[in-house]
Parts: C-alpha cells; sequence; structure tokens
C-alpha cells in the first residue's frame, strides 16, 4: 500500500520524505488555504514546491467545475511537474474531464467519492485514482470503511486499472483497515503516519534494554 500525504504544509511534507516511506501527496484548495497560499502564481509555485520535495505523485485539484475550465487548468497544472496528477471533483462535467485526460495519458485523481456508483464512473472514464472519503462518512454515520472494501472488491471484479486512493483517513485504525481490505493507497496527515510508530512496549523494552547495557558499560 503506498502512502500518501494529505497537507500542503512543507515542513510536514519534508518530515515524511525523509522518513523514507513516502510515495506522494494530495492536497485540495482547503489545504492550501490552511497555509495561506493565494492567488494562481503563488498557489503554482506551492506546488512546484511540494514536487521539488517529493519523489511520487502530487494531486493539484482544479477550482472550475465546468468541462472547458476544468480541461484548461489540468493542461495548466501538468506544466508545473510530470509529477503532477489532475484532481478532479466527481460531477458530470469531472467524469467528462477526466475522459478527456485519460485518452491524453494525462493522470487524474477523482475526488470527493461517496458511493460505489461514483467510483464505478470514474473508473470508466478512466482515472488513474479514485478519492472514496472515509472520515467524512463516518461523520454523517455511514461506514466509510465498509465503502473502501466495496470498491475495492468490484474494481477487482472487472480488473479496473483505477487505483483506489483512502482519503479523509483519521486515524491509524483507518489507515490499517486499508490495508486489510486492500487499498492501494492511503492518504492522511502527518500525525497518523508518525503514530504507527508507537507502541508502550516498543517504549519500555527499549529503556529496558539501553539500561541493561549501561549496567555493564557503565
Ligand atoms: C483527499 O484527497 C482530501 O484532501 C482529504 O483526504 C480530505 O480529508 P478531510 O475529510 O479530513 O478534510
Amino acid at each position: 500500500m503506498k502512502f500518501f500525504i494529505d497537507t500542503a504544509n512543507l515542513n510536514e511534507i519534508r518530515e515524511a520524505q525523509e522518513l523514507g516511506i513516502l510515495d506522494g501527496v494530495t492536497t485540495n484548495p482547503s489545504l492550501m488555504a490552511k497555509e495561506g497560499i493565494s492567488g494562481k502564481n503563488n498557489v503554482y509555485k506551492h506546488y512546484k514546491a511540494i514536487c521539488d520535495i517529493v519523489d511520487g505523485d502530487v494531486s493539484a485539484e482544479v477550482i472550475a467545475t465546468d468541462f472547458k475550465g476544468m480541461i484548461e487548468e489540468g493542461e495548466e497544472l501538468i506544466t508545473i511537474d510530470p509529477k503532477i496528477v489532475v484532481k478532479i471533483p466527481m460531477i458530470k462535467d469531472g467524469i467528462k474531464a477526466i475522459k478527456y485526460f485519460s485518452q491524453k495519458g494525462i493522470r487524474t485523481n477523482c475526488t470527493l467519492v461517496f458511493s460505489a456508483g461514483q467510483a464505478l464512473l470514474a473508473a470508466k472514464a478512466g482515472a488513474t485514482y479514485v478519492s472514496p472519503f472515509i472520515g467524512r462518512l463516518d461523520d454523517i454515520s455511514q461506514d466509510g470503511m465498509e465503502l473502501i472494501a466495496q470498491i475495492v472488491g468490484i474494481y477487482r471484479n472487472y480488473d479496473y486499472q483505477t487505483e483506489v486512493l483512502a482519503a479523509s483517513v483519521r486515524h491509524t485504525m483507518h489507515l490499517i483497515s486499508c490495508a486489510e481490505v486492500g487499498a492501494d493507497v492511503v492518504t492522511c496527515p502527518l500525525n497518523v503516519i508518525t503514530a504507527l510508530l508507537n507502541h508502550p512496549l516498543t517504549d519500555s523494552g527499549l529503556a529496558k534494554f539501553l539500561a541493561d547495557h549501561k549496567k555493564v558499560n557503565g
């Protein structure tokens, strides 16, 4: 399973990259706004800065919601860096744009997916990634993980090439469950990735090893 980080914060992206386990980055307009990045030039410069840090794919979301606008924006976004994947919302014109880009060999990430039907459309249009949001479904008392498992199963039935990119991941149990059901990618904040490091028995075990070493070595 690939690990993407879901942030536009350069320090967090650097930290995950330095850990040596990072496969890519996802951003969205809210995450860019959180970093105070505004204006097209600054936004594009920021995407470039992200691409310079990571080795893998970087999802950059279009703001336009009409077919023509999404095509124009996507074609500009991919000139920033070869790592850019055009992130497109799951709406009617978005599906048309994904189909257009897939025919041109341009990679896309279909975002804001909340049902298996939407995921089927994204795969049929040729999306590179589909992003079902787990946490936001949990928030409205629907089982987000169930959707991930359902989409993985459907894609396997027909050998769709679209990768399931589990998004809106809030904690380590989401991430582990994604691995259990066979999601291709998980995108999450840095704190979810670093929380995987923690176990009290690791801490107490290491303290004991070091104390025993000190007893005989001073
Ligand atoms: C996915 O690409 C989105 O950026 C993201 O995972 C949304 O997560 P949230 O529901 O925590 O905002």
